[in-house]
């Protein structure tokens, strides 16, 4: 007799699309509600150059805006823009009133300093939570803005497993966007967090310990089915753009850091690429718009009573 092989159930699809529209729900009623004080929140995204998913990510981000009732002011140069222009228009938004969050897409154009651009901003406009002051408070547990990218895998990750606490994550990547802001919302969400990189040795072996692997190296399906342990839940931060043939002409695809086919015989649940965190990244930025925006309310009445 022969036994026929058992098939593994593939990984629940961890659905970020649908995720996001429930965060842009709540941030609607939020503008609602500040609508009736008068308050519209607004945000300024600034675009240098020409780079086409730079384009894209900042249209989705302008459609969004508007649909939950942000008002955005929309910034474009192109990439001969003087670093001293930049910070001057930055300067003239962190004293206007009616912006309330601003957004310097990266990258930059190789002349221009991007720590100096990220400096620049009001920490309390800094809707990106890239500045030292938001970087740093992350760490200490204090209620800052922070980094859009983390927070939304965060708020995936609760809703799928649930409780959080003692489980341990392994972030595979250091970058000052998504790996060390991850790693502190991580910690203070009580998880045992490993962090790996391009100089970590045996990195496949220490990720297969993981039971939440998020991974933000850039590198195309990087990550296979060899790095995850069974029921792990799996993350894939990475957006790369690849290319394939498709009616004999030449066209891009989209894939993450992770083999989704790969990963998903193994995993429990991970999110696609597209559809997974990408939404998520611009839903916690209409958040960090309103949270800003009432930080900056809340500021201006101390400093009346001062
Ligand atoms: N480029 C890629 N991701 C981001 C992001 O989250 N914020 C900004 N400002 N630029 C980016």
């Amino acid at each position: 007799m022969s036994i026929a092989p058992t098939e593994s159930p593939l990984a629940t699809r961890i659905d970020g699309k649908a995720c996001a529209e429930r965060v842009l729900a709540e941030v609607a009623a939020d503008v609602a509600s500040l609508a009736a004080d008068g308050i519209v929140p607004g945000l300024a995204v600034v675009l240098i150059g020409e780079d086409p998913a730079s384009q894209v990510y900042v249209r989705n981000k302008l459609r969004k805006a508007e649909a939950v009732g942000i008002r955005s002011l929309e910034y474009r140069f192109d990439d001969t823009l003087p670093q001293a222009e930049l910070l001057s228009l930055i300067a003239r938004l962190n004293r206007d009133p009616e912006v309330h969050g601003i957004l310097v897409q990266l990258p930059l154009p190789d002349h221009i300093d991007e720590d100096a651009v990220i400096q620049a901003v009001d920490p309390a406009k800094d809707v990106d939570g890239f500045h030292r002051q938001n970087a740093g408070g992350l760490w200490q547990g204090l209620p800052v803005l922070a980094p859009c990218t983390p927070t939304g895998c965060l708020r995936l990750l609760k809703e799928t497993c649930g409780e959080l606490a003692g489980q341990h994550a392994v972030i595979v990547g250091r970058s000052n966007i998504v790996g060390k802001p991850m790693a502190a919302l991580l910690l203070a969400a009580d998880c045992s967090v490993t962090m790996l990189h391009s100089k970590s040795r045996d990195a496949a072996a220490l990720c297969r310990q993981a039971d939440i692997v998020i991974a933000a190296v850039g590198r195309p399906e990087m990550l296979d089915a060899d790095w995850l342990k069974p029921g792990a839940v799996v993350i894939d931060v990475g957006i790369n753009r690849i290319a394939c043939d498709g009616d004999g002409e030449r066209r891009h695809r989209l894939v993450g850091d992770v083999d989704f086919d790969a990963a998903s015989r193994v995993a429990a649940a991970i999110t696609p690429v597209p559809g997974g965190v990408g939404p998520m990244t611009i839903a916690y930025l209409m958040q960090n718009t309103v949270t800003a925006t009432r930080l900056q309310r809340r500021q201006a009445s101390a400093a009346a009573l001062a």
